[in-house]
């Protein structure tokens, strides 16, 4: 008889997260027919930055997994990236890319795609060139933390970017409220939130693990954000679903949102 595996959470990040199967798994292709959700990923955060109304000194992305591809379009508008990841796999990964070594996940697909967007797609090595020096940190972060950069004690940043990683990060619906507010606190007043969501989802599998999420609903991720503080600018939406095992979902929404307390 199959068993069903252990659903995995928490520390099990830092011990059996693997980053490189991760990005192997979800991040060697964007366009699929008939799935719409990288591109729907891609297409609006080019559409967000590409406005070049949010910008500033510092963008931080929480829980960025092994992942460069939220931050490309954001490279000429900030002085400094800074990428984070509760899991020690994933900070490796970031570094082998900043470091362009062996082991590094190829990201050129994006970096073509995103200059394709820009309407000059002989471009891409100049938006990989341009991103590099951008990322000068690689922290650790937990977003269970009144302070998710621990010890780190960082000025309130322009523009917070995070992409399924709260959902990831949190067991139930009041633990994402908290995880919200805490991520929101690194946040400037008037600051920016891109926050991508994944909906509808349980669990989804890296190798042979399979890592809990809560499930949430469009309504739960939007009443969330404004219950953080954070007045709602726009929200785009994509009904891409799966329904394989891998990563089972049904859905997902990227908000815009601005800071309006301290
Ligand atoms: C589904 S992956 C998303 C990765 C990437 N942002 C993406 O869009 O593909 C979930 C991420 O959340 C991170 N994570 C899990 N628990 C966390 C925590 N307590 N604090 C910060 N990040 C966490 C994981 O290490 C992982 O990189």
């Amino acid at each position: 008889m199959a068993t069903t595996p252990q659903l995995r959470a928490g520390e099990d990040y830092k011990k059996i997260f693997d980053g490189k199967v991760y990005a192997d798994t979800l991040f060697n292709q964007i366009e699929v027919e008939g799935f719409t959700f990288t591109e729907f990923r891609l297409k609006t955060l080019h559409n967000i930055f590409s406005k070049g109304t949010i910008k500033g000194k510092f963008l931080l992305e929480i829980g960025s997994g092994p992942c460069i591809h939220t931050v490309i379009p954001a490279a000429k508008w900030f002085d400094e990236i800074i990428m984070t990841d509760y899991s020690p796999s994933n900070r490796d990964m970031q570094e082998k890319w900043l470091k362009k070594d062996a082991g590094a996940h190829n990201w050129d697909m994006y970096f073509k795609y995103y200059s394709k967007l820009d309407g000059n797609e002989d471009n891409w090595q100049q938006l990989e060139a341009a991103l590099r020096p951008k990322i000068k940190r690689v922290l650790s972060c937990d977003v269970h933390l009144p302070n998710p950069l621990d010890p780190i004690k960082l000025e309130q940043v322009d523009v917070i970017c995070t992409s399924a990683c709260l959902e990831s990060a949190c067991p139930d619906k009041d633990s994402y409220h908290i995880a919200m507010k805490n991520v929101v606190s690194l946040l400037k007043p008037g600051g920016k939130l891109i926050l991508i969501g994944i909906l509808n989802c349980t669990h989804y599998t890296v190798g042979s693990e399979r890592f809990q999420c809560v499930s949430l609903t469009r309504d739960d991720v939007i009443s969330t954000v404004k219950m953080n503080d954070l007045k709602i600018i726009e929200i785009f939406d994509d009904d891409s679903s799966l329904d394989m095992d891998a990563a089972p979902f049904n859905g997902s929404v990227i908000i815009l949102a601005e800071k309006t307390s301290t």
